[in-house]
C-alpha cells in the first residue's frame, strides 16, 4: 500500500494559502513554491539513510553522519522546474534528471516529449518533483519511466492533489509514497483541481 503524507504543517499551510489567492503574482508565485518545496523536502527526506562519520571541530573529534543515498531530482516539466532550486539547495549533491510531459487538453492524458536519462540509474532514490496531481496520468507516467530505467525507490512530491489523482498513482505504484501539502476536494469537467490554484505552470512562467 502507497503512504500518502499530507503536510499538517503551520508554515505549509500558511503559505500555500498564500499561493492560492488569485491575486498572487508570478514573482511571489515562484517564491512560495521555493519555500514550500524546501518544507516538503523536510518531510519527504526523514527517513533517508545515514553513514557515519567523524569531523574535526575546533575542539577535537566528533562523531557525525552523512547522507548515504545518492539522490535523484526529477522534475516535471515545465511545472515542476519551480520545486527544484529550494530542494536542490537543501541536498546540493543531488543529480536533477529532467522529464518533459505536457497533458493533452482534450484528452487529459499525458504525452511525453523530453526525456535525457542516461541508459541505467545514477541515483538511490528519485524524488519526483511536480506541483499538480490532477488525474495522476502524468505522475503516474513519469514513475513508469523511471521503473523502466531501474529506479528502485521513489518518491513523490506535490503541492496539492485531487482524490482522482490520489487513486491513480496510487493504484498503479502502490510502492511510491506521495508527499502533499494539501488534497483538494475534486476534479472539474476540464481537469483542473478545485479550488486549486490554477494552472501551475502558466502562474509560475507569467503565461495563459
Ligand atoms: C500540469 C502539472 C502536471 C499535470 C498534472 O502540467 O504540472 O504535470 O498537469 O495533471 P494530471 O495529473 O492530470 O496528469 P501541464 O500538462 O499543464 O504542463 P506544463 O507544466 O508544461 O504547463
Ligand atoms: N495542472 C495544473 O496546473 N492545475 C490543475 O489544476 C490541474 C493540472
Amino acid at each position: 500500500m502507497s503512504h500518502v503524507h499530507v503536510s499538517q504543517h503551520p508554515l505549509v499551510k500558511h503559505k500555500l494559502t498564500l499561493l492560492r489567492d488569485i491575486n498572487t503574482k508570478p514573482k511571489k508565485f515562484r517564491e512560495l513554491v521555493r519555500e514550500i518545496s524546501i518544507l516538503l523536502a523536510y518531510e519527504t527526506t526523514a527517513d533517508m539513510l545515514l553513514n557515519d562519520t567523524t569531523v574535526t571541530t575546533p575542539m577535537g573529534e566528533a562523531h557525525g553522519q552523512e547522507i548515504g543515498e545518492k539522490i535523484g531530482l526529477i522534475p516535471v516539466l515545465r511545472a515542476g522546474l519551480g520545486m527544484v532550486e529550494g530542494v536542490w539547495e537543501m541536498m546540493p549533491s543531488a543529480e536533477v534528471w529532467h522529464i518533459g510531459l505536457f497533458r493533452d487538453e482534450r484528452t487529459l492524458k499525458p504525452i511525453a516529449y523530453y526525456n535525457r536519462l542516461p541508459i541505467s540509474p545514477t541515483v538511490d532514490i528519485c524524488l519526483v518533483l511536480d506541483p499538480m496531481l490532477a488525474t495522476g496520468g502524468s505522475a503516474s507516467a513519469t514513475v513508469d519511466i523511471l521503473k523502466k530505467w531501474g529506479a528502485k525507490k521513489i518518491k513523490y512530491m506535490g503541492l496539492l492533489a485531487a482524490p482522482e489523482g490520489i487513486a491513480r498513482l496510487t493504484g498503479d505504484h502502490p510502492d511510491v509514497p506521495l508527499f502533499l501539502a494539501a488534497v483538494d476536494e475534486r476534479l472539474n469537467d476540464i481537469g483542473y483541481i478545485v479550488p486549486g490554484l490554477g494552472d501551475a505552470g502558466d502562474r509560475q512562467f507569467g503565461t495563459g
